[in-house]
């Protein structure tokens, strides 16, 4: 792509200028936005990259096994794995407020990437996969007053209090850009294709208290539901995938028992750019057999409901 390969040179031009020989580094996250950023940074600088993957215990199921495996494979940058998971969910016992989750970990990250970049051997800057949308979603919403509905760890305020200054690559382009930079750059097709995840993860699907008991179950049946999505050829036709545990349990019967155990709600939708979105029109075929293929596999679901609010008046993720 003409474009792409334009930009890419661009982009390191600019990160070489602004980097000098400092060191750097990249929060990685799994997502496609982090990746890329790291990927072209290493191609402006190198080895002054190093990456650290933080596991605050709120990923997907094999999550982290995958991200790590598919940098040490594919790619010769140095990459820290930090498993801070008991750090972060000892942090978010008792929180069910979603601002002040996503506060409490964007703060947490700060004081891991701090850690980090001193043992780096003090990294001056911290690298960012930050799109545009995440830069106008914090400030403003769809040209109305200046409200912020959510704050985007990933965005603002966190430089002046780390004492690093950031690095963000990707902070002009949307997410179909991204991708298409991840192309010229060689990324797997997979791993481009990867729905978007959110930086706070697996705590904004988890509307209410989180708890270890609940992640797992939540864990288990956004598995479930990714597995039939991908098994019905659907999943690169949706935006973006997941279910949310719902902080409610219901009544249920199954054999001649009877269940009181945790209600959870499937979404899908489709978008361009994640600032708008429809919500996906599955068949109910497929809508009824998810629900008894989660309630049969996962311990702990025994109610399952779709959500089909698009965006706005709803957003993507719950909270
Ligand atoms: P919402 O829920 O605001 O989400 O409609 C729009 C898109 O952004 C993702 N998202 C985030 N990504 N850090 C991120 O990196 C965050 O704090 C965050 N919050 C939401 C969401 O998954 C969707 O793709």
């Amino acid at each position: 792509d003409w474009t792409m390969g334009a930009y890419r040179e661009e982009a390191i031009r600019k990160i070489r200028e602004q980097v000098g020989d400092a060191k750097v580094i990249c929060g990685l996250s799994g997502g496609v936005d982090s990746s890329v950023a790291a990927v072209l940074i290493h191609e402006a600088i190198g080895d002054q990259l190093t990456c650290v993957f933080v596991d605050h215990g709120l990923l997907r199921l094999n999550e982290a096994e995958e991200v790590v495996a598919m940098f040490r494979d594919n790619y010769n940058i140095p990459l820290i794995h930090a498993d801070e998971s008991d750090l972060f969910l000892g942090a978010l016992e008792g929180v069910s407020d979603p601002e002040v989750k996503r506060k409490t970990i964007g703060k947490l990250f700060i004081d891991v990437f701090q850690k980090h970049a001193a043992e780096v051997g003090g990294a001056e800057f911290l690298a960012q996969g930050t799109l545009y949308p995440d830069v106008i979603e914090s400030v403003s919403f769809s040209g109305g007053p200046s409200v912020t509905i959510k704050s985007h760890h990933n965005v603002g305020g966190l430089p002046e209090k780390m004492g690093l200054k950031l690095v963000e690559p990707l902070r002009e382009l949307f997410k179909d850009e991204v991708r298409a930079l991840g192309h010229e750059l060689g990324l797997p097709a997979s791993f481009i294709g990867r729905h978007p995840f959110p930086g706070p993860g697996l705590a904004i699907r988890c509307p209410g208290g989180i708890s270890r008991e609940k992640l797992d179950i939540l864990r288990k049946a956004d598995a479930v539901y990714i597995d039939q999505i991908r098994r019905h050829g659907l999943y690169d036709e949706i935006w973006q995938a997941f279910v949310a545990i719902l902080p409610v349990r219901t009544v249920g019967v199954m054999g001649d028992g009877r269940t009181y155990d945790y209600a959870c709600a499937l979404r899908a939708v489709t978008s361009v750019d994640g600032m708008t979105a429809d919500y996906y029109p599955f068949t109910h075929d497929f809508l009824g057999e998810t629900a008894t293929r989660i309630i049969n596999e996962v311990k702990g679901i025994n109610r399952v409901t779709y959500d089909i609010t698009s965006k706005p008046p709803g957003t993507i993720e719950w909270e």
